[in-house]
């Protein structure tokens, strides 16, 4: 009889699994990512089976309320998980390092401990008297939260049997290990062991958990792929190392919509955050200057105003320069293309720069009239009316196109002190009227460069 299998290859970067060690990975093309790791005992799989095997029950018969969901206090935060923490979820956290995960969660457990709830924050990474300087800069908890520092889970499994509590922070899932597997702390077999271990307290419990998870060089959660399919919710952490602000994004989420963001800035005390996006893009938006028109984007149910720069000058090499901060490169040649076969602008011996003001990034295709309009303005060295706003899609013949949400567009900018919306002329039909602002309707590229000068 063949010797059963005790040890496999695993991609470092994406879990992907091989009987023998590969110089690149079939999955996801990295660069020798393959360790040998041994196989995952498959006794965790048994175990969750047979807490389960329960009689099946009838949909109408399972009892719901409002309770369920655990507000944090941080409206922010509780927009993007679709309205609060559902009891029982499973949520990854990742971040880049420093970006403010560990903040984030020590300020919703002081939050959390104020409803007094019980609340169990588990560090891998930092001592109690750390946990204690960053409790300290983020201001006073009225209530005692409980610390454990500790990165073996039998343990961790112990002290949550005994203490029950509703919801349990995990910082981070790397550093967990279980003894059972004897892979390093950190590699795809640990995490992914780890965090089925999670499930199982957070389903079997009833106990909400957070894990943070770290990130690799490419932006994903180091060990996995796996590890998104587990979970019920992943949020990411996201924000320019030298802005303040940084934005949370959910990812995936079981229990609510996906394209909500929740914006936030890093302060002295802590994060605070950001009511209202719009003002904070827009803060220190040069006035009179060419190349600078504010656009609109639906993030999720919030429309964010935003400025797009461009810089348009004459190339000085046969091959022009172009770059794109903020947004799709390719989408911006593809509009410079349009601008150049359906407007006649000789753009093609021009170097064009984009960026969209503040580090933050956008790939609606409503931004598109936006960079449009900020390239023709450069180009002609002519400003845009400071108290106008543009949004519409562009089409390869030059068309603008309608978009959607079009009147909580034109109601952010009008609460922003914006005078006038370009928007494409088959929304504007479709919306009931709004007073206080001036709507101008475009069908071609061309119509709104003429309104725009
Ligand atoms: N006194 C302070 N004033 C302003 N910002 C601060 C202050 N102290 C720390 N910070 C910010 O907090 C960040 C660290 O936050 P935190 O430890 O929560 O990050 P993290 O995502 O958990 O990092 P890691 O991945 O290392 O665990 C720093 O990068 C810095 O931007
Ligand atoms: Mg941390």
């Amino acid at each position: 009889m063949a010797k059963a299998k005790t040890t496999a290859y695993f991609c470092q970067s994406c879990g992907y699994e091989s009987s023998k060690w590969m110089g690149q990975c079939p999955a996801c093309r990295e660069w020798n990512t393959f360790v040998e790791e041994p196989v995952a005992p498959s006794k965790s799989a048994g175990k969750m089976q047979k807490r389960n095997a329960n009689e099946p029950v009838k949909l109408s018969s399972i009892e719901m309320n409002t309770e369920d969901r655990v507000q944090t206090g941080i409206h922010e935060l509780d927009r993007v998980l679709g309205g609060g923490i559902v009891a029982g979820s499973l949520i990854l956290v990742g971040g880049d390092p420093g970006i403010g995960k560990s903040t984030l969660l020590l300020q919703v457990c002081q939050n959390l401990s104020t409803q007094n709830r019980k609340v169990l924050y588990i560090s891998g990474e930092e001592s109690l008297r750390q946990i204690k300087i960053r409790a300290e800069r983020i201001g006073s908890f009225t209530n005692d939260l409980m610390l454990l520092c500790e990165t073996n889970l039998e343990v961790i499994e112990e002290a949550i049997n005994r203490m029950k509590p509703e919801i349990v922070i995990i910082d981070s899932i790397q550093t967990m290990y279980r003894e059972d597997v004897s892979s390093a702390p950190g590699s795809v077999s640990q995490v992914r062991e780890s965090t089925s271990t999670f499930m199982q307290i957070a389903k079997g419990m009833n106990i909400s958990i957070f894990l943070v998870g770290h990130v690799t060089k490419e932006g994903v959660v180091a060990g996995p792929r796996v590890l998104e399919h587990m979970v019920d919710t992943v949020l990411y952490f996201e924000g320019d190392r030298h802005a303040a602000y940084r934005i949370l994004r959910g990812v995936k989420n079981r229990f609510g919509s996906t394209n909500e963001i929740g914006v936030f800035e890093m302060r002295e005390k802590g994060l605070a955050e950001v009511a209202n996006p719009s003002e904070f893009m827009l803060n220190g938006k040069p006035e009179g200057a060419s190349g600078s028109v504010v656009a609109c984007s639906m993030e999720g149910t919030r429309p964010i105003l935003i400025e797009i720069q461009a810089l348009v000058c004459h190339s000085n090499f046969g091959i022009p320069r172009r770059t794109a901060a903020g947004t799709d490169f390719n989408r911006v040649n593809l509009l410079m293309a349009v601008l150049e076969k359906r407007v006649g602008l000789q753009l093609s011996a021009c170097d064009a720069y984009v960026n969209l003001a503040g580090g933050i990034k956008m790939n609606e295709p409503a931004v598109d009239l936006g960079i449009v309009m900020a390239i023709v303005s450069s180009f002609k060295n002519q400003p845009v009316d400071d108290k106008t706003i543009v949004f519409g899609e562009v089409g390869l013949s030059g068309e603008v196109r309608a978009v959607n949400m079009a009147e909580q567009r034109v109601l952010e900018a009008r609460k922003l002190g914006f005078e006038t919306v370009v928007l494409p002329k088959v929304s504007l039909d479709s919306l009931p009227k709004i007073g206080g602002i001036s709507l101008k309707g475009v069908k071609t590229v061309r119509d709104a460069i003429g309104i725009i000068g």
